[in-house]
């Protein structure tokens, strides 16, 4: 009797152990509602995968857990949240995770202000604020009307009826205006902006495939990594030195300059400088495409925009004191960041144990701001997939709270630092196209969104442009 008790317990003992061995813990050890790992490898990247993409799979753990959730990413324990409470219950937090963003290191480099926390980060923050804030931005307009001039110029150059590439024209445009503004006009020939597209393309590409497809070491895809890697430092190497030798002979404080005095860490400013230029042209780039097309295929919104171009600015340029009146071309813009989803989200961590929403947070826990999932909430935004610039009207927004619409994150005083330059950008592009054009959509297109850290059109957008 007494030997088959010990059998048995023995028996429960090995059972207890094997399974606590060969499978994760279960995280219901934490308050969160979520899922369990689906593999203790893994986690959940299987259901990430299926779902298409982390955004969409946060959209269907959201709408079925609640406001806050939690799951694996592989071994990581990862919360997410998307509710304006919650959004401002994390309002203040400026450190980001540097795990759920390691798959862009190797390209924008270990020192890039994207990994930077704690006071480092602050302080460069602080720095590069200063050409980004509100009384800076009146230097940008002069560059940005002319390279929108360039654009629509090249544009009517076209044969008529000709189908017009939007994201291929859009994102080259982003391009040569972060690079003008922020860099030194002077500093780039033509050759070397479609350069650094191609090799940013190759670049960025392989680094999203590795999200699925890891290669081997030394394969074809990895030198064709490394070789594009080397010659956008390389151009990022010269325009640096260019400057240090330009410099004295001029005044004005570009974002280059400010990266230049603030250390004598090369490799940190050429990882900052890389950073600002993929961080600006890539997220502007798609913004301005989604703007066309919204515009393509919402005529009424277009005429709208239209008159109120020539009733506010008449024939003159946009100016820092004039831009503020085009009230609905910015109802526009921001509908569009809303209906993109441009950028889906964001993330934090503490290195304390804290509590969110009831729950208690260990520390470390990245926490993901699930910022399209809260731009798609119809409490806030009802049909949230139709395109309605009149969401944003004053009065219709003020009846929403501020957190629920953030496309550019908002906790720690950490929001994008672009992203007033990137409001500049768009506005004066915007209106240089529709003054010049109206903008039509090529029939027949099914336009879809790829969801990534920036989301862009699945295929290009082709449309045609009537002069006025
Ligand atoms: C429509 C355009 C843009 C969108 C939607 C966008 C969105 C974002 C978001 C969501 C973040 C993360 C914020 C956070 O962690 O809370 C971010 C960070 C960043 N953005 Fe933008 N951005 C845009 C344009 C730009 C432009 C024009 C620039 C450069 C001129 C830029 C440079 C950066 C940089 C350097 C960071 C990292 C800042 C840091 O680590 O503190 N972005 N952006």
């Amino acid at each position: 009797m007494l030997y088959s008790v010990v059998l048995v317990a023995v028996f429960l003992c090995g059972l207890y152990l094997a399974v606590t061995f060969l499978f994760p813990r279960r995280k219901r050890s934490t308050t969160i509602p979520g899922p369990n790992p689906a593999t203790k490898e893994c986690g959940n990247k299987e259901d990430i995968a299926k779902a298409g993409s982390l955004h969409e799979y946060l959209i269907d753990l959201h709408k079925q857990y609640g406001d806050i959730t939690a799951f694996w990413l592989g071994q990581e324990f990862v919360v997410s949240i998307c509710s304006p409470e919650l959004f401002k219950q994390h309002s203040a937090v400026f450190d980001r995770p540097v795990s759920l963003f390691k798959l862009f290191e190797p390209l924008i480099g270990e020192k890039s202000i994207q990994y930077a926390n704690k006071e480092d980060g602050k302080n460069r923050r602080k720095q590069y604020n200063t050409v980004f804030n509100q009384n800076y931005l009146h230097h940008y307009y002069a560059r940005i009307q002319e390279e929108s001039d360039d654009l629509v110029k090249q544009w009517s150059g076209l044969p008529k009826e000709e189908h017009v590439p939007v994201a291929r024209y859009m994102v080259a445009f982003a391009l040569k205006l972060g690079l003008v503004n922020l860099f030194d006009s002077h500093a780039f020939t033509d050759e070397e902006i479609l350069e650094i597209r191609h090799n940013y393309d190759i670049a960025w590409s392989e680094l999203e495939r590795q999200l699925v497809d890891i290669p081997e070491k030394g394969s074809p895809r990895i030198k064709a990594f490394e070789d594009a890697k080397r010659k956008l430092y390389a151009l990022v190497d010269k325009v640096l030195s260019n400057r240090k030798q330009l410099r004295k002979d001029t005044d004005d404080a570009l974002l280059i300059d400010v990266l230049l005095d603030s250390t004598d860490d090369k490799e940190l400013i050429a990882n900052d400088a890389l950073s600002f230029v993929i961080g600006g042209f890539h997220t502007t780039g798609n913004m301005l495409t989604w703007a066309v097309y919204f515009l393509a295929e919402h005529q009424d919104v277009q005429d709208k925009v239209y008159r109120e171009i020539s009733q506010v600015l008449g024939n003159n340029d946009v100016e820092p004191e004039t831009s503020k009146d085009l009230v609905y071309l910015y109802q526009v813009i921001d509908e569009t960041l809303r209906c993109s989803v441009l950028a889906p989200w964001a993330a934090r961590y503490q290195d304390f144990d804290s509590e969110l929403g009831g729950h208690k947070i260990p520390k470390n826990t990245p926490v993901i701001h699930a910022l399209g999932v809260s731009l798609q909430n119809e409490k806030y935004f009802p049909q949230p997939h139709r395109f309605d610039p009149d969401r944003f009207s004053p009065e219709n927004s003020k009846s929403r709270p501020s957190y629920a619409f953030q496309p550019f994150g908002f906790a720690g005083k950490r929001i994008c630092p672009g992203y007033k330059f990137a409001y500049v950008e768009a506005i004066i592009g915007l209106v240089t196209i529709l003054r010049k054009f109206k903008v039509k959509m090529v029939e027949g297109q099914t336009v879809t969104q790829t969801f990534g850290l920036v989301t862009h059109p699945t295929e290009e957008i082709w449309i045609t442009l009537q002069e006025r």
